[in-house]
């Protein structure tokens, strides 16, 4: 990027909504909150800033470009478009694993059903590998919410996810406004930022430069 050169940011914030009938949905306990708060640091920091968003409850930070979305596959297709122009990309959404295999047109009645029935899901692409394989010199900033430690799936997902960093935090941070995560960088690098709120450690993440790789 040439000094001087406002950078464009994508981040995305939030669960995704995966319907199974006009009134069901398969979701996650994601508030939004972090991804929010990394937009809002980024146009602070002078970046344009484009935040794809799940349903969430919260307020566009200003200066942020903000497009809606509800599932994995919309998700996928706004941040491959926006990613296509952009610089930077901060994969902080908690993307759906699953979805349900069959969307049913009106509502899936229980008396079409014995005792017991089975919900088929089917796989949701992975947002963050798709875009990272072809990131070329760009930044990506994945995320890891884990139970437990999780150093060793963290690294494993710097690799798998080709991101330049992974931040690792625990799921006992959902919908709170301080949180602890510790940075690991594809270079080997390692940071912990404890007991900060969401908008300090979002301050960190804006102002993370790409790491020089480590020679092997
Ligand atoms: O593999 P796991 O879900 O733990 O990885 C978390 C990271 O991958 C997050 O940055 C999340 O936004 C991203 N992700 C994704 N697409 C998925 C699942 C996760 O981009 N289908």
């Amino acid at each position: 990027m040439s000094p001087g050169k406002k950078r464009h940011v994508v981040v995305t914030a939030g669960p995704t909504r995966e319907p199974i009938d006009p009134v069901r949905y398969l979701s996650n306990e994601s508030s939004g909150r972090m991804g929010f708060e990394i937009a809002a640091a980024a146009a602070r920091h002078g970046d344009r800033v484009t935040l794809i968003a799940g349903p969430v409850h919260l307020e566009t930070p200003p200066g942020v470009h903000r497009v809606d979305v509800e599932t994995a596959l919309e998700m996928l297709r706004e941040a491959r478009e926006a990613f296509r122009g952009a610089d930077a990309l901060i994969m902080c959404a908690a993307v759906s694993d699953w979805r349900p295999k069959k969307r049913h047109r009106s509502k899936w009645r229980k008396e079409s059903e014995g005792d017991q029935t089975t919900l088929e899901l089917v796989k949701n692409p992975d947002i963050l590998a798709t875009l990272g394989k072809r990131k070329g010199d760009r930044l990506v900033i994945g995320f890891a919410l884990e139970t437990g430690s999780g150093l060793s799936r963290a690294r494993a997902k710097l690799e798998r996810k080709n991101a330049d960093f992974i931040v690792l935090n625990d799921a006992s941070v959902l919908g709170s406004t301080r949180t602890s995560v510790r940075i690991l960088g594809r270079d080997g690098s390692r940071w912990d930022v404890k007991n900060r709120t969401k908008r300090q450690v979002a301050e960190t993440l804006v102002g993370l430069e790409k790491p020089s790789l480590r020679i092997p």
